[in-house]
């Protein structure tokens, strides 16, 4: 029984093999339908339909998966890089000053422009421009007499890691060193991390890969419609390996992102936009200054977490780098100091983006040598003033002048006298030209008015003012003078005093014409209040009155002056 079972189905196997059915499976393999006598092609990978025909699409869904893993964030490069010729020109011009780029782009020009040439066949194919039949005899001449299109792949795979006969730096590094360089010498300003540099290097690193896997889809379409897709596998793998090894290389030495608050050079993101050894000069903006002034990117890391400050005025902030956390110190010079802080602030970030900082202000002096020459400081943390303002050392009626080297001096106003620091408090008697005696005349204690006018001698001589005239003593006589001066006090009566005997401060007015070196003082009479002349005899100091009998008298006020105030 068991024999005959088997025997049958060996038959079925016979009669509904695909042989000699209508069913013609291209590529796939011809399948029994269960129970039936039917059968059905089932497609190996990237082929559809009934027949098993070329599915292109997922071809390209295949190949596009592969590149957009190992190289992420490319789809966008790819449908907008459409004319990979004006774009190659548009790199090479960009940075055709520099003598190494240009070596390179020289060297590995016959696989660029192979691969730019079938990607543009490739693109003229899928938009119908040409046939099939048309792509399959100008792709295939491009690659006939020469080397294989896996050539090509390898040697476009050497000039992205660089490792080439005589390369020394894989692609993106001499670009990367292309544009800082050429944009440097142009504008002086860094170009590291700017937006331009990032922009350029994403450009650049899109472009590169979407021209590879253009040439790669352009090639696997040649092999599709030429009947040779089983060489697609094995072109797919040595791709992925290819992109992998280019991808991991681009980012293998990068620092990743160079971030801090007000940075301007801050669009180092991505691992490839840097590598080691890049030094890279920061730019803050506005009057931002950068801590530090360059940084270096080694072993994966930039060697300083920057941090962007204001400067400080009367100060300084000397920022440094402690176990990946920034540390700034902001310091008064000597001299100044914050009342608000009095010690040195610290400002700390532990990891980027550090934000900027301002330091607080050092505007308040501690010490006079910073404020200005006429300036004093208030206090321990005070303000500069004028030294008058702040401290004036003088007295009443006295004006204060700020000097040089933050000190003052002291005079009196006029017409005050005295000592500006004690205060100026006296004014000097007057003795005014007048015919009548004014209310504030100095006047003995019984009421006379002092006067002075010119006698015999030329010289002036005190007395009294009686009926309109001067009566005053010359050579033992009584003279009258209708011309003569009337002493006065300005302060009204207080600025004076009548003193016993002679004194060292008495009212002067003149010297003697008769006695040179003899002094002539004002003095009044005890015993009758008679003003006269006062000055020093050979019996000592006599007051000489004028009248009648003795005009000389030993028992004498002197007239002193007094401070008034
Ligand atoms: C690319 O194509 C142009 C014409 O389309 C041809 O002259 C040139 O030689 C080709 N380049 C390479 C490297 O084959
Ligand atoms: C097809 O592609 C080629 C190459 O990119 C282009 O020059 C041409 O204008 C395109 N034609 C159409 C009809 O889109
Ligand atoms: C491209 O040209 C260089 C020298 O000009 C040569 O060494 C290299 O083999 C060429 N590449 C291919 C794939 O023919
Ligand atoms: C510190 O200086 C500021 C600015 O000059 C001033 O306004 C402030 O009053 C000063 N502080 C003290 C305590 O004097």
């Amino acid at each position: 029984m068991a024999t005959v079972k088997m025997i049958l189905t060996v038959l079925y196997l016979l009669q509904y093999s695909c042989f000699g059915s209508d069913v013609n499976c291209k590529q796939g393999d011809c399948k029994p339908i269960q129970d039936t006598t039917q059968v059905f092609c089932e497609c190996h990978k990237m082929f559809r339909g009934p027949a098993c025909i070329i599915d292109y699409t997922d071809l390209e869904d295949k190949i596009n998966g592969m590149v957009y893993k190992p190289v992420p964030d490319l789809t966008a490069i790819y449908f907008s890089v459409k004319e990979l010729k004006d774009f190659t020109k548009e790199i090479v011009e960009s940075v055709r000053h520099d003598i190494q780029w240009t070596q390179i782009f020289v060297k590995y020009s016959n696989v660029t422009e192979k691969f730019r040439n079938i990607s543009t066949l490739h693109t003229q194919l899928k938009n119908g421009t040409i046939t099939q039949r048309h792509y399959v005899s100008e792709v295939g001449a491009e690659f006939t007499g020469g080397s294989s299109f896996q050539l090509y792949l390898t040697d476009f795979h050497h000039m992205m890691m660089g490792t080439g006969f005589g390369d020394k730096h894989n692609i993106l590094d001499i670009f990367r060193k292309s544009l800082v360089q050429d944009s440097q010498s142009q504008s002086g300003e860094p170009v590291e991390c700017t937006k331009y540099y990032s922009d350029q290097i994403d450009y650049f690193v899109r472009y590169m890969f979407a021209l590879e896997k253009e040439a790669v889809l352009a090639w696997s379409k040649y092999l599709l419609v030429t009947g040779k897709s089983e060489n697609i596998d094995l072109l797919e793998k040595i791709f992925q390996d290819y992109v992998s090894q280019q991808w991991r290389l681009f980012n293998k030495n990068g620092c990743g992102p160079l971030k801090a608050g007000d940075l301007q050079n801050s669009h180092c993101e991505k691992l490839y936009h840097s590598t080691a050894q890049q030094q890279v000069k920061l730019k803050c903006g506005g009057s931002h200054k950068p801590f530090p002034e360059i940084v270096v990117c080694s072993g994966g890391q930039w060697s300083a977490s920057p941090v962007c400050n204001e400067e400080q005025v009367n100060g300084r902030v000397e920022c440094r780098s402690e176990g990946g956390a920034t540390v700034c110190k902001a310091t008064c010079s000597s001299g100044w100091g914050s009342a608000t802080h009095p010690e040195p602030s610290e400002y700390k970030c532990s990891q980027p983006p550090c934000p900027s900082f301002i330091p607080h202000q050092c505007n308040n002096c501690t010490q006079n040598s910073v404020c200005k020459d006429n300036e004093v400081c208030t206090g321990a943390f005070g303000t500069c003033r004028d030294t008058c303002q702040v401290r004036s050392p003088c007295g009443v009626n006295a004006k204060c002048s700020s000097s040089s080297n933050h000190g003052s001096s002291c005079t009196c106003e006029s017409p005050w006298k005295g000592d500006p620091y004690s205060g100026c408090k006296s004014q000097d008697l007057q003795w005014v030209h007048t015919r009548d005696v004014p209310s504030n005349a100095v006047r003995s204690k019984t009421q006379l008015a002092v006067c002075k006018a010119i006698g015999p001698d030329g010289g002036w001589h005190s007395g009294y003012v009686n009926s309109q005239s001067c009566n005053f003593e010359y050579d033992g006589k009584s003279n009258q003078a209708s011309n003569y001066e009337v002493l006065v006090d300005p302060c009204g009566g207080r600025g004076w005093i009548w003193v016993d005997g002679e004194q060292g401060n008495m009212v002067s007015y003149d010297e003697s014409k008769r006695f040179p070196g003899v002094i002539y003082f004002v003095c009044s009479v005890k015993s009758d209040g008679l003003v006269g002349k006062l000055f020093n005899t050979r019996n000592g100091f006599l007051c000489h009155i004028p009248r009648n009998g003795g005009t000389k008298d030993g028992s004498f006020y002197a007239l002193v002056p007094q401070p008034c105030l």
